[in-house]
């Protein structure tokens, strides 16, 4: 009959590049410019669990984010669909008398539930988790074969980001040569155990949502920066030699040193585009200088820090130790609800409070 329904759930964490993507070469498919290298969050903090289900008694794919309903007739969430959709293999549920063969997956509508266990209009990349889940979840319900790279191709097709919140630990989202992205994918370089004395603290220098998204930004930087041309080309190649070095012998200080130059350059792009972008505002500015000058006083980096495509800091500590520490010295130096818009943190490991 008609009244059976499908499901499987996914949950996924987000990611921050440490090397980072900016700019695009193919918008439609979201080929980047130059390769980028992330860390994967812990699935306890920021990220995405969705739900999704299948039944002959619904007549269109339909999407609820946070228990509202959203359109999907957007280009990208389209073109993850088709891509899944064109991939799907047989499924068999004996237990409930289910089977689908291949073909009727073109004629199936999905229903679709996705939660992110964060503030969405946080100003903290939840793109990246969401899509990377989408794909993850429907993958499961359909039976595909691709191997989680495969995944992360179509993943990046939703966002570029997304591709490299397939995997845990840290993960490299490669360029790729071929016009069609088929080798525009990523790849885990080590997994979470490698390096898990990292601890990662966000600290949400402001809730406000970013005024130039991730779309404008990159496609007027590509258009008007000759620093990005140059970071590109000349740049990123070595220093993602280098970072993976740095991730493999577990190098703080070059790892830091790595990362806070990288983050800099990106935000030095946004600055050399026509009309410049602003990202990063004057408590951005003061947690920088304030880290410098920790990590100078101490001999060697003990924290680094990285910004995205808005004001909050990214800061990694190289253990347990130094991330109390920060923590105490971020909350005496900008305390919450002072003169300064820093108000909360997200923490990489709630029990260093302890
Ligand atoms: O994938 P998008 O469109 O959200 O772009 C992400 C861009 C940055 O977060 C600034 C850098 C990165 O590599 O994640």
């Amino acid at each position: 009959g008609d009244k059976w329904i499908l499901m499987a759930t996914a949950q996924t964490p987000t990611n921050i590049a440490v090397i980072k993507y900016w700019g695009k070469r193919d918008e439609n498919l979201i080929l980047p410019v130059n390769d980028s290298i992330s860390v994967t969050l812990d699935p306890d903090h920021l990220c995405t669990t969705t739900t999704v289900a299948v039944s002959p008694s619904f007549d269109q794919d339909r999407m609820w984010l946070n228990g509202k309903e959203i359109s999907l007739s957007g280009g990208r969430y389209q073109n993850c669909l088709r891509e899944i959709r064109s991939r799907a293999c047989d499924v068999e549920d004996k237990e409930k008398g289910i089977k689908i063969e291949k073909k009727d997956w073109e004629k199936l509508h999905l229903h679709i539930a996705s939660y992110n266990n964060f503030p969405t209009a946080a100003g903290l990349a939840s793109s990246a988790a969401g899509f990377a889940c989408l794909v993850f979840s429907l993958a499961k319900l359909m039976n595909l074969k691709e191997n989680q790279s495969q995944l992360s191709a179509i993943a990046r097709q939703g966002s570029g980001s997304a591709c490299r919140s397939l995997f845990g630990g840290f993960v490299k989202w490669i360029m790729g040569k071929e016009d069609n992205g088929s080798d525009s994918l990523a790849v885990q370089l080590v997994d979470e155990e490698h390096w898990n004395e990292l601890v990662i603290i966000i600290a949400v220098v402001s809730s406000r949502q970013k005024e130039t998204s991730s779309t404008s930004g990159m496609r007027e930087s590509v258009q008007t920066s000759l620093l990005l041309q140059h970071r590109a080309k000349e740049i990123v190649p070595k220093r993602v030699v280098q970072m993976e070095k740095a991730i493999q012998n577990r190098d703080f200080p070059s790892f830091a040193q790595l990362t806070c130059a990288d983050s800099n350059q990106f935000h030095a792009v946004c600055l050399d585009s026509s009309p410049p972008i602003f990202y990063m505002n004057d408590t951005s500015h003061r947690i920088i200088s304030y880290v410098e000058k920790w990590n100078r006083s101490e001999g060697s980096p003990q924290v680094a820090y990285t910004f995205d495509a808005g004001p909050n800091a990214v800061l990694i500590a190289r253990n347990r130790k130094v991330a109390a520490q920060l923590l105490q010295k971020l909350l005496f130096f900008f305390p919450p609800n002072s003169d300064t818009d820093l108000n909360s943190y997200v923490l990489g490991d709630n029990s260093i409070l302890q």
